[in-house]
């Protein structure tokens, strides 16, 4: 079937309308757009769990400070809609910034989850996640899903739209897909595409350094701080700067306690002007004292 391609309010809710009357659960996939294997594979696990799947592309402004990329950000929707297609998605929706801000950016309603917004990528990037959680807040409003699936490759993200969900009591069940690399272990990103071959090559260190770290931690180490100190001066050795390497509870995303068993690994390091991130989920079951 082909790609219905929405881009107004009234087309979206006549086809949320259509397919609810047919009984069709809804999974969406919400994108900032320039579409890799990344973002096809929320499309595919959404197909596999609901009767229709709604992508969105959205170049977010809300979600990027005074000094960020939003401006070059890569935008690529002819071959977005064509990606789409062959993944079998059933409809894409393509919101402006008007639709979205009708009063514009400074007078809109913010959602943010305290504290936790503040840390490891919120630090860098202050206000970036309270841009994330209103507008997928709104995603969510306009496109009324059953499930929203979302890249854990965003490990934070998720965490923050998942506790934005359980304290609001939005209706809808959030899935968290694994991050999808490349062969040298790099995670796929739309930022990818700023970098050279050279680079490429160089930045598949991220990736090196944190599973030599998970490593450490799965056979005992303890010493977090020590740790991600030596995975940091790892990342500056291969041409990163870092911005944070940081050890996190899953269940919490607070800084990890050291008898702590569930753990997440997150860094984000540039690579000249571009940031890169990645994390990895650690289960600590032996190998401790
Ligand atoms: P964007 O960076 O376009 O990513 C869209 C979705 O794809 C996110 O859920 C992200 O975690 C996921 N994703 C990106 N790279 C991935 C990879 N290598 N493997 C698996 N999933 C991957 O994240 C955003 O957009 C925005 O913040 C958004 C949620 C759309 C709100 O504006």
């Amino acid at each position: 079937m082909a790609l219905v391609q929405i881009t107004t309010a009234t087309e979206l809710a006549s086809l949320r309308q259509q397919w609810r009357s047919e009984g069709r659960s809804l999974g969406l996939v919400p994108t900032m757009g320039n579409l890799h294997a990344g973002h096809l594979s929320l499309v595919q696990e959404a197909k596999s769990q609901c009767a229709a799947v709604l992508a969105t592309i959205f170049v977010n402004p809300l979600q990027f400070g005074p000094n960020e990329d939003f401006a070059r950000y890569p935008r690529t929707l002819a071959a977005d809609l064509q990606a789409l297609t062959a993944a079998g998605c059933d409809a894409v929706f393509t919101p402006t910034v008007a639709m979205l801000y009708p009063a514009g950016l400074e007078q809109h309603t913010l959602i943010s989850v305290p504290r936790l917004s503040a840390l490891y990528c919120g630090k860098s990037r202050p206000g970036h996640f309270d841009g994330v959680c209103t507008v997928v807040n709104s995603l969510f409003n306009m496109t009324q899903p059953d499930a929203a699936f979302f890249g854990l490759k965003d490990y934070q993200q998720f965490f923050l739209l998942r506790k934005m969900v359980a304290d609001l009591h939005m209706p809808v069940r959030l899935i968290g897909v694994p991050t999808v690399r490349e062969a040298s272990g790099l995670a796929l990103s739309s930022r990818n595409g700023y970098l050279s071959t050279a680079q490429k090559q160089q930045a598949a260190a991220l990736y090196r350094t944190l599973t030599g770290a998970a490593g450490e931690l799965s056979a005992g180490a303890d010493d977090y701080a020590a740790l991600c100190r030596r995975a940091e001066q790892a990342l500056r050795d291969t041409g990163f700067v870092p911005d944070y390497v940081e050890i996190a509870s899953q269940h919490s995303l607070l800084p990890a306690a050291p008898e702590e068993r569930s753990l997440v690994l997150l860094a984000a390091a540039w690579l000249d002007k571009t940031r890169l991130i990645d994390n990895i989920l650690v289960e600590r079951t032996g190998g401790l004292p």
